[in-house]
Parts: structure tokens; sequence; C-alpha cells
């Protein structure tokens, strides 16, 4: 049983005593490239990672949840049948996934569950998804919930959307549900229909480097971002005389040619999602030739619209890549995730790895006052019950 596992049922043990009834672990994300895309009914490429939540859970037979977080040892208690306003801290995930279930009409069972993770937190890394997945996998098992992974994705993203109060994509809560060992997910966020990629050979590695800047995605930065999306989609549908469904829809020549009075700022933002996805296609089709380099160009490409035209990077994302593509054997850096801080993706050969490490630890802390985080991932299935 891998230690993470074993520590979840230690926590239920010690906070609950007796045994757990079902132990589920659900993995953090790296996304490759195809960022800010999900909510534009684009496209994504992430993978899962080998860092886990993981929720060790029993029935109640009352109404009754308690759940205790040992990131944070602190316990949240609630009842199935009445749960109040978001609180704006953790507990509002776990809360949120049980509503959606109490939403859809299941007449839940309390329970008691403790939650372990290793998923650094805030931190880009789908932490939120990987708290949802596991939550909600456990109470399905705990009422005997038949519920596809597809499903369990999307009820995590309401959960996001209705309770937290962050209007994020499916990305996240998808590959923590769906992803598979050695396989990146190429997601096509409109229909939900994906195709699983091998990854490279042992030669290469995805080193991801945390820039130790936190911030939350409650934060309005990122619904602003998605309102901007969704002010370009009216404007170039009205514009155009079409329906468009979303920036999907939309090409560069057609986004200059309706661009009529959008703003500068909505224009960038809407070239950014447009050509990242067009970015993402190439990038799949890139891998699936063995072709690196080439999708480490477009992994470069993809940091400089995201720091120019969607403006989520910061000083310190941009110096990681920055000093991560002047190590030979680097492909591509990137941010992953939102933005805002959080980490960057390297895709980089295996041999160049301690370099790596020993260029972000020989400048980035001098520069920044901020120690780096440099974990090399490797690619994992998606959520399942271990026991
Ligand atoms: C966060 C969201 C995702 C996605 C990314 C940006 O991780 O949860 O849905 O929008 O940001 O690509």
């Amino acid at each position: 049983m891998h230690p993470i596992v074993t520590r979840a049922q230690r926590a239920f043990e010690s906070v609950f005593e007796g045994q757990a009834d079902v132990l589920v672990q659900a993995p953090g994300r790296v996304n490759l490239i195809g960022e800010h895309t999900d909510y534009n009914e684009g496209f994504v490429f992430p993978a899962a990672i080998d860092r886990y939540v993981v929720v060790a859970a029993r029935s109640r037979t009352d109404h009754r949840v308690r759940i205790y977080s040992a990131m944070y040892d602190e316990m949240a208690e609630f009842q199935v049948d009445n749960i109040s306003e978001a609180q704006g801290n953790w507990a509002d995930y776990p809360k949120g996934v049980v509503r959606e279930f109490y939403q859809l009409g299941h007449r839940l069972c309390g329970l008691d569950a403790a939650m372990v993770g290793n998923v650094p937190i805030c931190a880009g890394l789908g932490s939120s998804a990987a708290v949802e997945m596991a939550m909600g996998a456990a109470v399905a098992s705990l009422n005997n919930i038949a519920i596809c992974k597809p499903d369990l994705a999307l009820l995590g993203q309401r959960a996001e959307n209705r309770y937290v109060g962050v209007n994020c994509g499916i990305m996240d809560q998808f590959v923590s549900a769906n992803a598979r060992a050695g396989h990146a997910l190429f997601l096509d966020c409109r229909d939900l229909s994906f195709e699983l990629v091998p990854l490279f050979d042992d030669s290469i590695r995805i080193a991801i480097c945390n820039s130790g800047v936190t911030r939350g995605l409650t934060d309005s930065a990122y619904n602003d971002r998605r309102a901007a999306c969704e002010t370009g989609v009216s404007h170039l549908a009205r514009a155009m005389g079409t329906k468009i469904g979303a920036l999907r829809d939309v090409s560069l020549a057609m986004l200059n040619t309706y661009r009529g009075a959008l703003s500068e700022t909505v224009l960038k933002r809407c070239r950014h999602v447009i050509a990242e996805n067009d970015r993402t296609q190439r990038a799949v089709a890139l891998l699936k030739a063995g072709d690196l380099s080439g999708f480490g160009q477009l992994m470069v490409a993809s940091h400089e619209s995201l720091r120019d035209d969607y403006e989520v990077s910061g000083e310190e994302l941009d110096l990681l890549v920055e000093i991560a593509l002047r190590v030979p054997g680097v492909f591509g850096a990137r941010i992953t995730g939102a933005g805002f801080g959080g980490c960057t993706v390297n895709l980089v050969k295996r041999d160049a790895v301690a370099t790596l490490t020993d260029a972000i630890n020989a400048t980035y802390p001098q520069k920044t006052g901020l120690t780096p985080g440099i974990y090399v991932c490797s690619a994992v299935n998606g959520a399942a019950q271990v026991a």
C-alpha cells in the first residue's frame, strides 16, 4: 500500500477510532499544454501526477458529516441535508461535493472522513480537483451510488462553480478521474471525448518547478479572465451575425476581421485562447510523431502567450522558464495551471534534470528570496478506490 494511503488510514483511526470502510485516492495533475482553453470549449493535454489526496471514510447512521483534514489539522462538521454558505476555506470543497450529490436527489448517509494529501496546495497542480474526486468517489461508494468517471468530474466542477465560487473549467477534475499511467489525456472540452496518448520513453522526464508564489483561484483574476472570454464571444457573435458557441469556434482571422470595438484587453485574451487551442492540437500531433523539440517550442510559445496576452504569469514564473530554457536538454518550459503564481512544467532529458535543478537553485532563491520546489513526476492512473 502506498505510504500516503497508510497515513490516511492511521489519521482516520486516531481521529475517529475504528476502521474506515473505504479508502480512495485521487491524483493532482500537470498540464503539458492547453491553458485557459477548457472553459472556452477547447482542447487541453494534462497528465495525472504521482501526488495524491486520499480520503478514508466510514458511513454513519445519522446525517452528520465530520471531515478531518490532515493538511490543515482541522475538523469540519455539517449535516448532509443542511449545508450553509461557503466559508472560504478548505472545507468548502468536500462540502460542495456532498451538496451536489444531495442535490441530485440522493438520500445520503452521514459520514466520518479523514483526508490526507501531498499535492502542493495553491500551486496550480489541481489539489482542489483531487479533493473533489477523492471525496466524490468516497461518497459514491459509501452510498452505493453508481456514477461514471466523466460524471464524477462534472459533479466536482459544479461543486466548485456553484458552491466554492470559482468558475473553473473541467480539465482538472476530468484528468484526476480518468487519467492512465504513462499517458497524457487529450481532452476535447466541448463534448468530453478524449484520447490517452502514450508519453515518452524513459530518457525523458516531466519536471515541475514550484515558484513558491501561492494564490488561490478564488481570487477574482481567474473569473475575470473567463468573463473577458465571454465578452469576446458575445461581441463576435453579434459582429458576425452568426451563432458562436465559444472561442473554440473562432479563428485568428475571424477575430481580426470582426474585432470592431473590442477592447485591447479582451482582444488579447481571445487571441491567447484561439492560438492556444491551435497549439494544443499541433503539440499532440508532434508528440505522437516523437518530435519533442517541436513540442517544446509550442510549450514556450504557450508560455509567452500566457505572459503577454493572457497576463497570468509573473516575474517568478518567467524567471523559472528563462533559467530552464538556458539548460541544454530542456525541450520546453511553461506555466502549468491557471498561473498567478504556482508552477512551471518542463520537458527535459533525464540526464539534464540535475543540471536544471542546480541552475534553478543557483539563481532563483537569490533573485526572488523564495525557495523553489522541484518535483520530477510520473504520469499515473486516475482516481481509484484502494480498499
Ligand atoms: C485551473 C482550472 C482549470 C483550467 C486551468 C487553466 O486549473 O481549474 O479548469 O481553467 O486553471 O488552464
